[in-house]
């Protein structure tokens, strides 16, 4: 695998799981972080011509132009566009009458208005890519259909905005060969999904490059889980 692949926030988590996994793999990896963290660091010491970084803000057009201005002074083309930065900002699952709706908005600046700026910004070099690829990170958390939570109002209904908005922008962009996902990457631990959780990010990582190389047609479903299968709006 050799593509140019732009990725947010590859700082912790599942960004910087998936972003050591594709370089091992022999991708070229262009990062937008709003902080760097010592992983990272050493990851672009060991891959320093294949590991670009780039400070951003996703929630922010300025930041996101700014920096897709940069990666277009380094390629002409990008293969694949990874939305995974995204925040979670009621962990502690409020009932409505306890809820604080300040955190609302900069959830939806960041889960839903973020990777549509990014995609904005990025579609004329994914234009010019060869596998022609936009995956947002989406949750089961956003599915409609299966929903039984009674909390958790904001990271859901951020997801499920995120999930219209991929179809959309599918519906829009496949005359041109590009393929969207909004991708349920499983449940695994890190800062947003906790130690609970089954997996490591390196193994939800695995699955989710396995897809990356071989994902729906352009006629196949938009709102997958990591092995591809439908999931339900
Ligand atoms: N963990 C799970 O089990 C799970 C399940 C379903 C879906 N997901 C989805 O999978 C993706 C990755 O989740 P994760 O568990 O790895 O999350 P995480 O550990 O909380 O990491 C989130 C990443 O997003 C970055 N980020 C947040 N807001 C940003 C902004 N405005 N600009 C730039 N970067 C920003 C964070 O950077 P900072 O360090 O700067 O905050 C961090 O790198 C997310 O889209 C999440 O919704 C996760």
């Amino acid at each position: 695998m050799n593509f140019q692949i732009l990725i947010t926030g590859a700082n912790r988590g599942l960004g910087l799981a998936l972003a050591e996994k594709l370089l091992a793999d022999g991708s070229f990896i262009h990062a937008i972080n709003r902080h760097e963290s010592v992983e990272l660091l050493h990851l672009r010491e060991k891959y320093p011509d294949n590991l670009q970084l780039y400070p951003g803000d996703i929630s922010d057009e300025n930041s996101v132009r700014q920096s897709l201005h940069k990666i277009a002074g380094q390629v002409s083309a990008l293969d694949i566009v990874l939305n995974n930065a995204a925040v979670h900002l009621e962990q502690s699952l409020p009932l409505l009458e306890q809820v604080d709706f300040s955190v609302y908005l900069p959830t939806y600046q960041a889960n839903v208005i973020g990777p549509l700026m990014v995609i904005k910004n990025a579609l004329p070099l994914l234009r010019k890519g060869r596998k022609k690829l936009i995956v947002n990170f989406s949750s089961e958390a956003g599915s409609i259909g299966t929903c039984g939570r009674q909390s958790e109002y904001s990271y859901c209904m951020s997801k499920a905005a995120l999930n219209m908005a991929s179809q959309i922008l599918q519906n829009a962009v496949k005359e041109e060969g590009i393929k969207v996902l909004a991708l349920h990457p499983g449940w695994f631990s890190s800062d947003m999904g906790g130690v609970a959780a089954p997996i490591p990010p390196s193994e939800a990582a695995e699955q989710i490059v396995k897809l990356l190389l071989n994902p729906p047609g352009l006629d196949g479903p938009v709102f997958v889980d990591s092995q591809g299968d439908t999931l339900e709006w």
